[in-house]
């Protein structure tokens, strides 16, 4: 839910360095009918596409996806969002080409915590593109890149009142938990080795939900579902 730390120049300078380019990202899936989207890695040069995008989001999604932020957002923000280092900080963004341009309609990102083990996700998808599956799309390439970097549990502090990502955290399969100090905030959070499973066996098995509710009871042992401190917001 919250946005990542703004990087200092000296960072930028090694997020420039764009070697490690994970191409092996790139996905490209039909949408709408015939709309071609692909979903690639973000580049540093989308700093602008991404700028449009947040501005064409709606209000509500905009604060819910950037709740302590003001905005508009700062060339330096912007540069903060489109510049990752495709290891610790991996960002996905999903475009479409539109009269000859291409547009950007969904964002997907994580960082990595320093523990190595866990990781956080932020979610944004076009409020004219929700609901076509892009975002659990997204989420699924977010889990297969975090499995593939050594991570085991990702999570997202959602608003108690954001009912689009409780519903989509829910159909993913995702533990969901009320703050125990701020009833305002709900912990999601899953292995991502089971989302990557889920994904694979579309079907619903008969035992899901029992599989479901034993992960939220073993996820009193992750180590983030302990902690009972409020999120910043
Ligand atoms: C939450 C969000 C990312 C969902 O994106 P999306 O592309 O619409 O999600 P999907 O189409 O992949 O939805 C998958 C499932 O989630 C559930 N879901 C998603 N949005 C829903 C909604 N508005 N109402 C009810 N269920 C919803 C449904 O079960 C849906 O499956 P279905 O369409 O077959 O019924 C999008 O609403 C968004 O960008 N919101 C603003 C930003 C935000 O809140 N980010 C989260 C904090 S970081």
């Amino acid at each position: 839910m919250t946005t990542p730390n703004f990087q200092t120049g000296e960072e930028f300078v090694d997020s420039y360095l764009i070697s490690h380019y994970p191409t092996s990202l790139i996905d490209v899936r039909q949408f709408k009918g015939d709309r071609r989207l692909t979903l690639r890695p973000v580049m540093p040069q989308d700093n602008q596409l991404l700028a449009d995008l947040i501005n064409r989001l709606s209000e509500r999604s905009r604060s819910r996806r950037f709740p302590n932020a003001q905005l508009p957002a700062s060339a330096d923000e912007l540069a903060s969002l489109a510049c990752v280092d495709y290891r610790r900080h991996l960002a996905l963004v999903v475009a479409v080409h539109e009269s000859g341009r291409e547009r950007l309609v969904a964002e997907a990102r994580y960082l990595i915590d320093p523990d190595g083990q866990s990781a956080e996700f932020m979610l944004m998808v076009d409020d004219r593109w929700q609901r076509q599956g892009i975002a659990t799309w997204a989420l699924r390439a977010l889990s297969n890149a975090a499995h593939a970097a050594g991570v085991s549990w990702l999570r997202c502090d959602v608003l108690a009142d954001n009912e689009p990502m409780l519903a989509l955290m829910r159909h993913a399969g995702f533990c969901c938990t009320v703050d125990r100090s701020d009833g305002d905030i709900v912990h999601a959070e899953t292995r991502s080795r089971a989302l990557i499973a889920r994904a694979s066996a579309p079907r619903a098995k008969p035992f899901a939900s029992v599989l479901r509710w034993l992960e939220c009871l073993l996820a009193t042992d992750a180590p983030f579902s302990r902690s009972t401190t409020t999120t910043q917001r």
